[in-house]
């Protein structure tokens, strides 16, 4: 779960990055798109760097998804006689309801995503346009209920992304209860970074500062 999560952090780190060069402009946005198909040119053929890091982020999807599920097997199988009482600690239930359910809609929205911005079948302009256009089409603000969905895919992100780092410290080995204040805001700041360099892009769109 921590490594897959961890490969899975690092790759949304750098693509909310890269997402944030569309306040560069056009050009700028789709060099960096064209420069993604590239990387490692003429040493290796067009898309190769590319179609590498879609292979591991495929499979680290895969694996972290069966890793929940069998963690979760493996505690309810540990527990075979349910507790008398059903009532859980607030943090327990909450935890584990934005994890599960939260990972669902998540899976569901980037195949929404990747049906949109990858493969451009439910985008508004297609496979004619340049990635700026597609991505500016999408959020117009006549389309405002797109920007909404990802918005909230995005927080639902956010909210998996801070459990999740806090609780690969714990798998880690990290945690102790000098370091746990530090651990906690680390968490809680990256998620906040990742949440609000996404939605920015989208929301910059829908409300015209982006066109
Ligand atoms: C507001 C938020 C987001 C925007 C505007 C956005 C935008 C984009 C764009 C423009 C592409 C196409 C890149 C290209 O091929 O040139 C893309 C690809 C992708 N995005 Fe996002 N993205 C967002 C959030 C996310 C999130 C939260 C996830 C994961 C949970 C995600 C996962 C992916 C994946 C897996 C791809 C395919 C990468 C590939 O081509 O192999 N995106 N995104």
């Amino acid at each position: 779960m921590a490594v897959t999560g961890g490969i899975l952090v690092l790759y949304l780190i750098a693509h909310m990055v890269g997402n944030l060069k569309i306040f560069l402009g056009a050009e700028d946005f789709n060099h960096y798109a064209h420069w993604l198909r590239t990387i490692g040119e003429p040493a290796v053929p067009r898309r190769t760097v590319l179609t590498l890091i879609e292979v591991v982020l495929g499979v680290s999807v895969v694996l972290h998804m069966w890793s929940a599920v069998s963690l979760a097997r493996r505690a309810s199988a540990a527990r075979p006689v349910k507790y008398q009482s059903k009532k859980k600690s607030h943090a327990q239930g909450y935890a584990v309801r934005t994890m599960r359910y939260g990972g669902v809609i998540i899976a569901v929205y980037v195949v929404w995503h990747l049906l949109d911005l990858t493969f451009f079948v439910v985008n508004p302009k297609g496979s004619d346009a340049t990635p700026y256009e597609r991505m500016v089409a999408d959020f117009d603000p006549s389309r405002w209920y797109i920007t909404v969905w990802y918005v909230l895919a995005v927080a639902l992100v956010g909210l998996h992304l801070h459990h999740g780092i806090w609780s690969a410290f714990q798998t880690l080995g990290l945690r102790n209860p000098r370091r746990d204040r530090a651990l906690r805001g680390l968490a809680a700041t990256v998620a906040a970074l990742v949440t609000l360099g996404f939605v920015s892009v989208p929301l910059s769109i829908t409300f015209g500062w982006v066109s």
